[in-house]
């Protein structure tokens, strides 16, 4: 079922992500011209990536081409359309499985005279290129994947050829080779990502000028694939080795290899141009505030982001030269005017963990702030001293969070819920009945909307009977997944989303989505994706938002607040460090502790801590020798104890557990609870009483208390409690 008012925001969405890398000779927006529009995907658009991430039932979207026709300042060459038309009915993608990826050239070969013809018809050109990756698809270093294949170099050589003003668009999830820019004289490059349902519209909205691009890039794009320090490796089938640390894209690009960017983070351009200067500052205590005067200097409306980064003293530790604080986007400031905007940070959120120390530190030293309109471009505004280092949290020994594991469920409860009655409900039920709590079921459960991914909760007749309601969760951060064929709204992808830099818009955007989660009966949104760009090769990159953890955490939080207008819960995922989808299963991210904690965690602890995240999935990978479902020190210790969080932690889909040196397995789910991950996803639907994992077995050799059970289906009954399916 959709709810109708999505489409507007999701639309301003897709425009407002869009970024445009270079635009010379006004070759963009198109005005009152011809144009010819090449390439397949102007019909073949790809609205999101692959997987379950994107595996929604639209209703008939308008595709590039169908609303560039529909703009009245925009002739559309009819010849060319015709012809493509003509050619894609023949030569079909055959591609249907929205679970799959393909790395064959399809794009198709059109003849020199085509192209020929039409410039000496039209104005301007366009050639959209696409390329679709997702779940269990990553990148690969070939034509086709992360470079253009050789039909669409071919088809940019042919344009380039006959037309001295034409764009190129991207419609992609994940940071493509750009070599071809330079070398073939590309005039205007945008990367219009795959923007949802509402893409095509949003792509003709930024031709037409009607909208400025405002995006910026959420990743550094580099001048090769070799310059990620994540390249090598990347594809050892085992282990991948997070050898950079914390120096991963810009922070890495910033400090040690300044010459091999082609386009920095944070950059993007306008139709418009803006004038940004620093107008006053205050620090107050651990605040920090910067005043910005923006005016638009140009010749039409815009929006524009001022960024700010910092620089921390090498007092202690090692520092990347720029690290993004704070950010903030302006509203639509039309010609000659501007707007006055704050920006805060609070040091403490800049702190650095010293791995010998195991603790949170400000170091001491000078700080230095910088502003601008990306990394490159942010010049010094402030600088102020440190005199005395902090440390901010003390090195908990393994015995206090031993006691902390045992207090959490015996003896000090979270208040907000109706704690006392949750425990004393938990008391009376029978250790079968706990066991079969702690498993979801699906896919496709008939407990709950139909094709959803999992029910859970009442989902036996003994727990439903004794009043508890089975939750839905549902795929995912686009949109919902409904495989019965139901229809729901596509939203533009993550990293599309990211590239707005627009807090409020994201947060508003998911308030929509939790409506129209909530028309369906659906309690949790499995979403949002919130691992980092470690490189551009991931295939689920498209889901996720940012190589930098400050931009994914805050976007994700502003999704978890927006779903929870609507009552929504955002399963946000994957905790932690699935940076590649390659033997997604099995490979252990062999992460050093420091980058674990201020790159990889960071986005996580950023959300769990200034949104009301209700429930997390872990992912599948090992981090550093255990899977992230069965791994005490990440769903205990980092995330309970460190951070505070008192909800659900679900598993992955199908997730493998162990414990250290043994195995992995789908049925050591004694290990699961025993790392207060509380919830299997899922078995089979009406297995989740008589599933033969080994919790019963452990639960009698002693290797599973009752306590450890009774805490988690406590972590599970507290947050269902909070959800729509009490209304039951
Ligand atoms: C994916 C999750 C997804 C789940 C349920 C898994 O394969 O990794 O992101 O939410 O399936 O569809």
């Amino acid at each position: 079922m959709i709810s109708d008012s999505i489409a507007k925001i999701s639309r301003e969405a897709a425009a407002d992500g869009a970024v445009l890398l270079k635009n010379e000779n006004n070759t963009l927006p198109i005005i009152n011209e011809r144009v010819a529009v090449f390439g397949r995907y102007q019909i073949d658009y790809l609205k999101s990536g692959s997987g379950s991430g994107g595996s929604v039932n639209t209703e008939n979207c308008m595709t590039p081409l169908e609303a560039f026709e529909a703009e009245p300042g925009i002739e559309v060459d009819r010849e060319i359309a015709a012809m493509y038309r003509e050619l894609i009915k023949k030569r079909p993608i055959r591609i249907h499985n929205a679970f799959l990826s393909d790395f064959k050239d399809l794009e198709l070969e059109i003849e020199n005279a085509a192209v020929k013809a039409a410039a000496a018809r039209t104005d301007k050109a366009i050639v959209i290129i696409g390329r679709r990756l997702g779940e269990g698809f990553d990148n690969v270093p070939k034509p086709g994947g992360y470079y253009l294949s050789k039909n669409e170099l071919r088809l940019i050589r042919q344009v380039s050829r006959y037309y001295k003003k034409f764009a190129v668009l991207l419609n992609c999830g994940n940071i493509l080779d750009m070599s071809w820019v330079n070398k073939y004289k590309v005039p205007a490059v945008m990367y219009i990502w795959h923007g949802g349902g509402e893409g095509g519209k949003a792509s003709a909205d930024l031709i037409s000028g009607k909208v400025a691009p405002s995006g910026r890039l959420s990743d550094t794009i580099a001048v090769s694939l070799k310059d990620y320090p994540s390249t090598d490796g990347f594809f050892k089938k085992k282990s991948v080795v997070y050898k950079e640390g914390i120096y991963t894209g810009y922070r890495h690009f910033e400090t040690n290899a300044s010459d091999k960017v082609l386009y920095p983070f944070g950059y993007g351009l306008s139709y418009t141009s803006f004038d940004i200067s620093c107008t006053g500052y205050n620090i107050n205590k651990n605040i920090i505030s910067l005043y910005f005067n923006v005016r638009n200097t140009g010749n039409c409306s815009g929006k524009e982001v001022v960024e700010l980064y910092i620089n921390k003293p090498d007092t202690a530790l090692d520092h990347p030269l720029r690290e993004l604080a704070a950010f903030r986007k302006t509203r639509l400031i039309n010609p000659g005017e501007s707007e006055s905007i704050d920006i805060s940070f609070n040091i403490k959120d800049t702190a650095s963990y010293d791995e010998e120390r195991s603790a949170w530190i400000i170091e001491s030293g000078k700080y230095i702030v910088y502003a601008g309109k990306n990394v490159r471009d942010a010049k010094e505004v402030l600088s102020f001293e440190v005199q005395k280092e902090k440390q901010l949290s003390k090195k908990l020994p393994p015995a206090a969070l031993q006691s902390f594991t045992n207090k959490h469920y015996n003896e000090d409860f979270p208040t907000a819920v109706k704690n006392d009655h949750i425990k004393e409900f938990i008391a009376e039920l029978t250790d079968n009945e706990l066991c079969a709590l702690v498993h979801g079921e699906g896919m496709n459960s008939r407990r709950v909307t139909s094709g959803t991914a999992a029910a859970f909760g009442g989902i036996t007749r003994r727990l439903s009977k004794k009043g508890i309601p089975a939750a839905c969760a549902s795929d995912g951060p686009s949109g919902i997944r409904m495989d019965s064929g139901e229809k729901a709204s596509l939203i533009p992808c993550g990293v599309c989303l990211a590239c707005t830099w627009d807090i409020p818009l994201i947060e508003q955007l998911y308030a929509e989505e939790g409506k129209e989660v909530a028309l369906n009966k659906i309690d949790m949104l499995l979403g949002p994706g919130m691992n980092l760009h470690r490189s551009p090769l991931c295939g689920r990159n498209f889901e996720y938002f940012s190589e930098d953890p400050y931009l994914t955490g805050t976007m994700a939080a502003a999704a978890v607040r927006g779903l929870m207008e609507h009552g929504i819960v955002g399963v946000i995922k994957h905790f932690a460090a699935n940076n590649r989808e390659k033997n997604r299963f099995d490979a252990d991210s062999v992460i050093p502790e420091r980058a674990l904690h201020e790159i990889y965690l960071k986005s996580f602890e950023i959300a769990v801590k200034s949104s009301p995240v209700k429930a997390i999935m872990t992912s599948y990978n090992l981090v550093n020798g255990l899977h992230a479902a069965s791994n005490p020190k990440l769903t205990t210790d980092i995330l309970r104890a460190e951070w505070g969080f008192s909800g659900m932690v679900m598993t992955d889909w199908w997730a493998k557990c162990n414990s250290r040196g043994a195995r992995s397995s789908r049925m050591k789910l004694a290990e699961m609870i025993n790392a207060q991950n509380d919830i299997y996803m899922v078995v089979p639907n009406g297995m989740a009483g008589v599933w033969q994992d080994n919790l019963k077995k452990s639960l009698k050799n002693g290797k599973l208390t009752r306590a450890a059970l009774e805490r988690s289906a406590y972590n599970i009954l507290s947050t269902i409690a909070q959800l729509r399916c009490m209304d039951k």
